[in-house]
Formats: C-alpha cells, sequence, structure tokens
C-alpha cells in the first residue's frame, strides 16, 4: 500500500491529488477511497481526528439489514421524516447502500452490539417504522470513528492534524485547493489539490445551548460559500428534544427507542396529545415542539421536562445505556437508574450545507466535493431523522470519495489546477490585521459569540415568528459590525486559539446571517422550521431550497428545485405520527 505523503512544491507549498477538510467519520470515509484507489490523498483537521464530533454521535446507524425489513421503506420514512423535501434520488442511494455501508465497517472491525445468535442489535428510533438503527451500546459515533481511524493508520493515511482552515482557493471556476494554519506555529501553508472535499461537519454552536462539539463553527460551509459554491436548507436546524437542561448535552434517542419517555412536573406522559401513534419516538421536529409547548405552558421545571428511564432497569441501562447514565450523574447530578434526567431540546445538527448532487459534487464550483453534515447533498430536507446522520457519513463519504477518484482520474480534475501565492498573502494580511487591532475601542470576541448565540436560540429556534425573525436579523447585524472591531489579546504564533476562535466566530456570523434571511424568507412551516405566522406547510409554493451564496460579499438567496422521483410512493401526504 502506499505512503502517500504530497510533494512540496516550495517551502510553505503541498501538493496532494485529493484534500479532504475534517477527519470526522464522512472524512475518513472519503479518504479511504482515495487512499485505496493508490491517489495520494491528505486529511486536514483542526484536531486529533479522533476528537472530531462524529466520536459524539451515541444512538445508532440506520439500515435495512435485517431480512424483515426493506430499504424502501427506510426510504420513505427519511422523505416523510424529512418534510417532502429531501433529494428523493439522495435519498433512495443512502437508503439502498445503508445495509452494505454497515456491513462494511463490521468487517473492518466495528464493535457493534449483538443478539445472542451474533447477529448486529438493532433499536428503535424515532419516525421510523422498524427497529433499524444498529449500535454499539451508547457510543456508536465514537466505535465508528475508531473502527476508521484504524483504516487510516493501517493505509498510511497522511493527516494534517491541528491545521486550521483559512482559505478554499479556486482557479477560474474549480476549486485548486486550501490555505491552512499549522495550529503549533502559526505557519501558513497552500496545500494544492486536484479535489477538495469538505467534510467539516455542521454550525451547531451558533446556538446557545447545543449538543455540539466547541468546534462545529461551519468553517468548511462558510469558506465554500466565500469561494463561489451555493449552500442550501440553511433555515433548517434541527432541536433534539433531550439535551441534559443545563448544559445540553446528548442524551441519546437511543433511550427513547429502549422504552423511556417523557414526563412533566406532575410525573405525567404528555406525547399522547401530540402524536398519539409514535409518542415519544415520533419525528424529533414534533417531540421537540411537544416539549417546547408543555415547558411554555407551565408543565416544566426551570425551563425542561424529564427523561425517565428508571422502568428500564439496572441492568439494560449499564448495558445498553451506559454513557448517558454517566452523562446525566455528571452533568446534572442525577442517576438515572432512580431518578428521571431533567432534558429540553438542543440545537443538534444543521440540516443544510454546501448543495450538492447526489455524489457530493458542488455544481457552481467545480472540483469542490462535500460529505456529511457540511453537505446538503439533501438527505434530511427539512427535518432528520434520527440514526441517519451516521449512515450519511459512511454512504456519502464512500459515494463522495469514488466520485473523486472518478474526477481525478477520468474527468475534468486529471489536470492540476494553478494556485496564487498571492492567497496566501491575502490570508495572512487578515490576520495580522486582527492581531494588531488595539483593544480600546474594540469589542471582545466573547461579547460578541455571547449575544448572537442567545438571539439566534431566542429568536430562531424551536418556534420562530415575524418579531422574533427581525430580532434575530438585528443581532446579527450588530455581530457583522462589532467584527469589524473585534480584537484579540494573544498576539503570539504558537497556538493561537484567541485568532482561532475569532475566525471561527467569522465563519458563524456568515452562516447566521444566511439562516436567518433563509427563515424569513421561507414563509411557511415545514419540518423543523416553524413560524407561528405561517403554521401550515404550503407545498404549492414551497416544495423547493432556498439557496444562500456570497456575492460580492454579500448573501444572495435563490432557490433549487428538490430532486424527485417518479414514484407515487414518495409524494407529498399529511405528516402525522
Ligand atoms: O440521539 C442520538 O443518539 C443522536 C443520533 C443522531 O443524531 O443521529
Amino acid at each position: 500500500m502506499i505512503t502517500p505523503s504530497g510533494v512540496w512544491l516550495s517551502a510553505n507549498m503541498i501538493q496532494h491529488d485529493i484534500l479532504i477538510i475534517g477527519a470526522g467519520l464522512a472524512g475518513m470515509r472519503a479518504a479511504f477511497e482515495g487512499i485505496t484507489a493508490g491517489l495520494d490523498t491528505a486529511v486536514v483537521s483542526k484536531i486529533h481526528p479522533l476528537r472530531s464530533h462524529s466520536c459524539a454521535a451515541q444512538g445508532g446507524v440506520n439500515a435495512a439489514i435485517n431480512p424483515k425489513d426493506d430499504w424502501h421503506d427506510h426510504a420513505y420514512d427519511t422523505v416523510k421524516g424529512a418534510d417532502y423535501i429531501g433529494d428523493q434520488d439522495s435519498i433512495d442511494m443512502m437508503c439502498s447502500e445503508a445495509p452494505q455501508a454497515v456491513l462494511d465497517l463490521d468487517a473492518m472491525g466495528c464493535p457493534f452490539s449483538r443478539e445472542d445468535n451474533g447477529t448486529i442489535s438493532q433499536r428503535a428510533f424515532g419516525g421510523q417504522n422498524f427497529p433499524r438503527t444498529a449500535y454499539a451500546a451508547d457510543r456508536t459515533g465514537h466505535a465508528m470513528l475508531h473502527t476508521l481511524w484504524e483504516q487510516a493508520i493501517k493505509l498510511g493515511t497522511k493527516v494534517y492534524d491541528e491545521y486550521f482552515l483559512l482559505k478554499i482557493t479556486t482557479d477560474n471556476g474549480r476549486a485548486s485547493g486550501a490555505i491552512v494554519m499549522d495550529i503549533k506555529t502559526g505557519q501558513l501553508h497552500q496545500i494544492k489539490a486536484k479535489a477538495v472535499c469538505i467534510a467539516t461537519g455542521g454550525y451547531g454552536r451558533l446556538f446557545a445551548s447545543n449538543t455540539n462539539a466547541m468546534t462545529c463553527t461551519g468553517d468548511g460551509v462558510a469558506h465554500a460559500m466565500r469561494a463561489g459554491a451555493a449552500a442550501a436548507d440553511l433555515e433548517f436546524v434541527q432541536f433534539h428534544p433531550t439535551g441534559l437542561r443545563n448544559s445540553g448535552i446528548l442524551i441519546s434517542e437511543g433511550v427513547r427507542g429502549e422504552g423511556a419517555y417523557l414526563i412533566g412536573k406532575d410525573g405525567e406522559r404528555f406525547m399522547h396529545k401530540y402524536a398519539p401513534n409514535k409518542l415519544e419516538l415520533a419525528s424529533r421536529d414534533v417531540v421537540s415542539r411537544s416539549m417546547t409547548t408543555e415547558i411554555l405552558n407551565g408543565n416544566g421545571v426551570n425551563g425542561g421536562v424529564f427523561l425517565d428511564v428508571r422502568h428500564l432497569g439496572r441492568e439494560l441501562i449499564l448495558e445498553r445505556l451506559p454513557q448517558i447514565r454517566q452523562l446525566s450523574i455528571d452533568f446534572e447530578g442525577v442517576d438515572p437508574i432512580d431518578q428521571p434526567i431533567p432534558v429540553r431540546p438542543t440545537c443538534h445538527y444543521t440540516m443544510g450545507g454546501i448543495r450538492t448532487n447526489k455524489f457530493g459534487h458542488s455544481e457552481q464550483l467545480q472540483g469542490l466535493f462535500a460529505a456529511g453534515e457540511a453537505a446538503c447533498v439533501s438527505v434530511h430536507g427539512a427535518n432528520r431523522l434520527g440514526a441517519n446522520s451516521l449512515l450519511e457519513t459512511i454512504v456519502f463519504g464512500k459515494i463522495t470519495g469514488k466520485d473523486m477518484v472518478d474526477f481525478v482520474k477520468n474527468r475534468e480534475g486529471r489536470e492540476w489546477p494553478s494556485v496564487d501565492s498571492a492567497d496566501v498573502q491575502e490570508v495572512s494580511g487578515l490576520i495580522a490585521k486582527l492581531k494588531a487591532r488595539p483593544s480600546a475601542g474594540g469589542v471582545k470576541q466573547a461579547t460578541i459569540r455571547h449575544e448572537l448565540t442567545n438571539a439566534m436560540q431566542e429568536y430562531c429556534g424551536v418556534f420562530r415568528d415575524p418579531e422574533g425573525l427581525n430580532k434575530a436579523m438585528a443581532a446579527v447585524q450588530n455581530a457583522k459590525a462589532d467584527m469589524e472591531n473585534v480584537f484579540v489579546d494573544d498576539k503570539s504564533d504558537a497556538f493561537n486559539t484567541d485568532v482561532i476562535t475569532a475566525i471561527e466566530l467569522s465563519n458563524l456570523v456568515l452562516l447566521a446571517e444566511a439562516t436567518v434571511m433563509a427563515a424569513i424568507t421561507r414563509t411557511e412551516s415545514r419540518g423543523a422550521h416553524s413560524r407561528s405566522d405561517y403554521p401550515n406547510r404550503d407545498d404549492a409554493n414551497w416544495i423547493t431550497h432556498i439557496t444562500s451564496t456570497v456575492k460580492d460579499g454579500q448573501i444572495v438567496l435563490g432557490r433549487d428545485n428538490v430532486r424527485t422521483l417518479d414514484n407515487p410512493k414518495y409524494a407529498p401526504a399529511e405528516r402525522k405520527y
């Protein structure tokens, strides 16, 4: 097996056939395809790959691997969950490829939980009509990421870990590579590549209460937009029903899949009022709205309700839900074996991302690919089903990786693009300007982040209304103005997290503006986008994606068709659970 190391073109310039930004599951799965096809493939990550946010995914990965299940049913559940705005070509591809993608991981050694007969265990998850969620206790993302990391080591994958993305470079409408910072030294490098894949995850840190790692600041999506790619579906932000009340840390839907239920302040269940058939296992948008309604109507305690696990018994909790027990003890002071867990809806996932075709290729910027949460290949539409996220990473990591290989070997990607060292000068000039700005008269980045994320939480969250959305937009405009005066205290080069978080914040501000613009524009309620002034779904006008591009520094919205199939089974219908 080759051990790719890139070709140094000069002291600061290196080239690889394929450059992947982001070392979570999608990035690592894509890298596997590049390397095993014999291409010089490199992965850049601002943290060590095993710290990637994929590691935090708990409950499982969907796949119709049970002989009694059928991938078409999985596809139908996904289309319905997406509130009929997911692209059906991508959804069919994801669901039909799902069993093989999971079995690939199994063959690589992923330690899935097993039944006594040796088959992979599966549990129920929300919005689905079959228990098709394969899992490794409540640490599924952790198990999968370590498995792909082992493969990366075995194959000698070149990983630039602790390198931070600063710009995606272009050459005449084609992605040509990236400018990255070696965090350890502060030195900038230009990486030239024939194909570039963004796999940097989502931007859940835009909301004050979230389940996301500190790193989920949408860097790749923001830079792709600046480079000329379109993003889509940014108005659709998922609130997971069960984040811990105080910290927002995830308590897996798998807990409800095992039989836990929600109760209000008097210990009474309430989901029968909102989803009489599926109850706690309705889709996430439905459960989050139900909980928020109960909390607003006074049935909560300190801004949350409770997830009751006690009846599942100590043995099951210790065997299948050990992590959520420990998180509840450590962060909420509650042992779920004896007490209900205080929970509230918490920002979990951004359905929008870089708009791509079903192979993960941008249509605006040739040679730019995206996979995982950073992408809008559009399998989630207006609301993602739980456990379709891990699935998206491994299916579209694989498919996008293969398409990049094909692009580089057989299509326009055969030729090297040109790169311009002026890009490095430009980025280094911006960093120098940030460091030179005096604190006197400046604004602290923590202040900007605090005000922006709180406004997004309050005004662009589970329920939205025109007055709130206008307040959110005002907060975004303030943040934009303040970013012109943001200063950093740390002027050094080595491990300058002050500079890095300021740049991450600029990415969040861009995505905040596009998110609020799209939320104001979509005058209907669909999936996770719920507007009090437009409470109904409006299929006549809104079966369309809202796209966001950056032109002359301004965000411009557009529309893109939802890719449907000639299949009446997936035609829009009233969504009930
Ligand atoms: O609840 C969970 O375990 C999260 C899974 C997911 O977001 O797919």
